[in-house]
């Protein structure tokens, strides 16, 4: 089955074919980070506005890149929630539109459940896992732990209480002038600092009313107070990020392991934008060794927004739901307590 997904909840606008869940033909993005560079944060007009402008344009590039037509499809897949209002409608429409043209079924994606299953595009066998499995989710809104449990129900056993570790970065970036998004360059500039120079806090690590909760205001506040007033030398900036990016991580890999061992989970899927920071990627495979569970260290490319991760969740949907239908844009994500692909 060939489906089109369409993602445009964000600043990404992105098209991608996908056959039967996994195989991916195409996945083209335009990204509209350095319109919103300016403000520090997404803007949902500007968003709507330039993925209307681009939306067509990203069709033919994924169309092209696969070698497909639109008379090749069989479904499409489009993000409905959660997202920014303007933004989705953008992708809804378009979606609805196309559907009805083309005489072809539609179905809604949610957003974060896409993230997850970006995890198992790769990893196929994971599917029918017999054993439970700890997803950590960490994306710029975002920072969840979620249990996938092999009947096909799942819980979020934790999540941020305050910002998101994507939000630490980026409003880190901000504090200290550099530009947005602020994890990329923390990540490279973390590369050359001491990451035990400097003494973060570590929020909620071992407080057991808050065992898998995590908060990142605080540390953020930290940092500001750390650099108030103060010249750094491009040594003490490096030291400064790596200290700062060390406590990310080391709250946020030591909770998903209290959470695999406590569920009993043989993997761990990591997804999410910050999936991609290395640092992390790093202390994952350490930790996976010590401990003796797989981590799933999903491909960048699956990590960050992209249509890919919801054109092959929505082969799953389509599959169990071909009926045509009109998607309706949800700002606010319902409650989660299933996912359409696990053990199904
Ligand atoms: N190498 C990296 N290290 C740390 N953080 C990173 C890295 N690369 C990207 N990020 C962070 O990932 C976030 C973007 O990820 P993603 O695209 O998954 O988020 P989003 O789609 O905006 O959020 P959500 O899915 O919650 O709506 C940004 O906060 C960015 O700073
Ligand atoms: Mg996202």
């Amino acid at each position: 089955m060939l489906v089109l997904g369409i993602e445009s909840s964000c600043d990404e606008t992105a098209i991608s074919l996908v056959k039967d869940g996994h195989e991916v033909l195409s996945s083209a993005i335009s990204s509209q980070i350095q319109k919103h560079a300016e403000y520090g944060g997404v803007i949902p007009e500007l968003a709507a506005r330039e993925h209307l402008t681009n939306i067509n344009e990203v069709l033919k590039l994924s169309l092209t890149e696969a070698g497909k037509s639109l008379s090749d499809l069989d479904g499409i897949a489009v993000t409905n929630h959660p997202g920014l209002l303007p933004a989705l409608l953008v992708g809804t429409s378009y979606a609805n539109g196309l559907s009805a043209s083309l005489d072809i079924p539609v179905v809604g994606v949610n957003h974060l459940v896409a993230h997850i299953y970006g995890s198992f595009i790769e990893r196929q066998d994971l599917l029918d896992s017999k054993t439970s499995i700890t997803a950590l989710l960490v994306s710029g809104g975002h920072t969840q732990i979620i249990i996938l449990s092999p009947d096909g129900t799942c819980e979020i056993v934790g999540g941020t209480i305050d910002d998101a570790a994507g939000e630490a970065f980026d409003k880190a970036a901000k504090i200290l002038g550099l530009p947005y998004p602020g994890g990329p360059i923390i990540d490279r500039m973390a590369k050359d600092g001491d990451p035990k120079k400097i003494d973060f806090p570590r929020p909620l690590k071992g407080k057991k009313e808050h065992r898998f909760n995590f908060s990142f205001s605080g540390l953020k506040t930290s940092l500001l107070y750390k650099v108030k007033d103060k010249e750094l030398t491009k040594q003490e900036m490096n030291d400064m990020l790596a200290s700062y990016q060390e406590a990310i991580v080391d709250v946020l890999t030591h909770k998903t392991f209290d959470a695999a061992k406590k569920y009993g989970s043989r993997n761990i899927v990591v997804c999410g934008g910050v999936a991609c920071n290395s640092a992390l990627r790093q202390r994952l495979k350490d930790l996976a060794e010590k401990n003796n569970v797989e981590v799933v260290l999903t491909p960048p490319k699956y990590c960050t927004d992209n249509a890919a991760m919801i054109a092959a969740l929505g082969y799953h949907q389509l599959k169990s739901n071909p009926e045509p239908a009109s998607i309706e844009a949800i700002p606010r994500a319902p409650k989660l307590t299933q996912v359409p692909f696990f053990n199904k």
